[in-house]
């Protein structure tokens, strides 16, 4: 089929690519020429492990192609929204200006039959507006609401392969919009992948509320580790214990940061801004609460650290491992890591950064934080050691052999990732969020 894709950032990038390995002919389109260039010669403006690969692929097989003109949508039958609804700057609220602009521009091109498929996410109650308008412009062009749920590091693999598609289509479905969307995902489809047909406001809600659910386990297990710090308890025995009842599921219940990124903390501010705005505040005000825990274990991790320092923070060497919302990713919006970061700088501490891909990202954000690529040269002389994204190479980390280069082998383990035992083993003073002060040099709590 021939698919258009407006808007080529993280979500839109991936889903043209993987439109075209699918077998169909795409073409991506945004307005950011810088962007569209490095997409066209084949290089992802953001690191996803697989993209490029199948970027490299779909061009050479000149199945995929991008450009800034919108005119190129003419003669396309799918037309896929992909752009980006940001929180409003000082509020709470998304804002919608992207895919106005996205509609505005693509209605000149629409020809009857031909079906647009929003997958950005929205407030409920966008979809409808926006096929109101679509009626209005009498280019004889619908509209169907698919929202998309990939993770980023994970996105090739949950584009290609999803837990589940949601179609949202009007009433009666006039336009046949579940059978062309069916053809658009035959592949995935045959998978025996699961499929929820549903209205416009269930498809839109589904994505917000799965975000939301998701951000609540999360911010659920960091408050029984606030609960375990006052305790001795230790909260990663809790998830797992929990978690071997099927009901609860281990997945999702990692306590420490929280979390992060360029979706949950927006989405789910969103999503109460949109239920005030529908007099439904009421039901999510648990959600302010989820978002309250969450920015609080930012807090205390910087409490924390300053008590293995013994009080103060100033002038004190800080190896900070990690800065990425999540490890695979270079995103640091929102990031609880570099948060934190900046957090114990502007306290006075020295700061060395280190990330595997998200440093070039980092100091846009933060240029006044000292950063290296060289994890020796971040944890030299250190007096602590924080690891605050579980990056798979600092999983890897020797304490023994990185205990010889520290000033004092302290580690703060951010996300509960590290074998405890073994840095413990290796003379390591061990501390992380929600979890037990076993101090293995004297062998007691302290
Ligand atoms: C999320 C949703 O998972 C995805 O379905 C949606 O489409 C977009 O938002 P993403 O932002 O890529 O995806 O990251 P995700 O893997 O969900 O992690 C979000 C944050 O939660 C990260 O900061 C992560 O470190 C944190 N997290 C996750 C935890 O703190 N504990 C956990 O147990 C899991």
């Amino acid at each position: 089929m021939r698919i258009t894709v407006i808007g080529c950032g993280y979500l839109g990038a991936v889903h043209a690519a993987s439109m075209a390995e699918l077998g169909h002919d795409v073409v991506g389109i945004d307005i950011d020429e810088a962007k569209i260039a490095m997409l066209a010669s084949g290089r992802a403006p953001f690191y996803e492990p697989g993209l490029p690969e199948l970027l490299e692929r779909s061009l050479a097989g000149g199945r995929l192609r991008f450009t800034t003109d919108m005119s190129a949508a003419r003669g396309n039958r799918i037309h896929f929204v992909a752009v980006g609804t940001p929180q409003k700057p000082r509020e709470n609220a998304a804002d919608l200006r992207f895919v106005d602009a996205a509609i505005d521009a693509l209605v000149p091109w629409l020809e009857a039959g031909d079906l647009v498929v929003g997958k950005s996410t929205v407030p409920v109650g966008t979809a409808r507006g926006i096929a109101d308008r679509l009626a209005e412009s009498e280019t004889g062009a619908s509209l169907a609401w698919n929202p998309e749920f990939l993770r980023e590091g994970l996105a090739v693999k949950d584009t290609l392969h999803p837990d589940r598609l949601v179609y949202g289509v009007p009433d009666g479905d006039p336009a046949g919009a579940r059978q062309l969307l069916d053809e658009v995902y035959a592949a995935t489809l045959s998978e025996g992948t699961p499929l929820v047909v549903t209205d416009y406001e269930t498809a839109e809600l589904v994505k917000v509320s799965a975000n939301a659910f998701l951000a609540t386990k999360i911010s659920f297990i960091n408050a029984m580790a606030e609960v375990c710090e006052v305790v001795g308890a230790d909260v990663t025995q809790l998830a797992d214990a929990i978690g071997y009842d099927a009901r609860i599921g281990r997945r999702f219940l990692n306590a420490g940061l929280g979390f992060g990124g360029g979706c949950l903390p927006k989405d789910i501010r969103a999503f109460m801004a949109r239920a005030g705005e529908l007099g439904a505040d009421q039901a999510l005000t648990f959600l302010r609460e989820v978002d309250r825990i969450n920015m609080r274990r930012r807090e205390r991790a910087v409490d924390l650290v300053r008590e293995v320092l013994d009080g103060s923070l100033l002038g004190r060497r800080i190896a900070v491992l990690g800065l990425a919302f999540k490890p695979d990713s270079d995103d640091v919006r929102d990031s609880p890591a570099l948060n934190v970061a900046a957090m114990l700088s502007l306290q006075g501490a020295a700061v060395i950064c280190h990330d595997p891909k998200a440093v070039p990202n980092s100091r846009k954000r933060f240029p006044e934080l000292s950063y290296t690529e060289s994890l020796d040269e971040a944890v030299a002389d250190a007096d602590v050691v924080l690891v605050l994204t579980e990056w798979g190479d600092y999983l890897e980390i020797d304490p023994e052999v990185l205990a010889r280069k520290v000033a004092n082998p302290i580690v703060v383990d951010g996300r509960n990732c590290l074998d405890a035992e073994a840095w413990r083993a290796a003379g390591w003073r061990y501390r992380a969020l929600g979890r037990r002060r076993m101090d293995a040099r004297v062998g007691a709590l302290v």
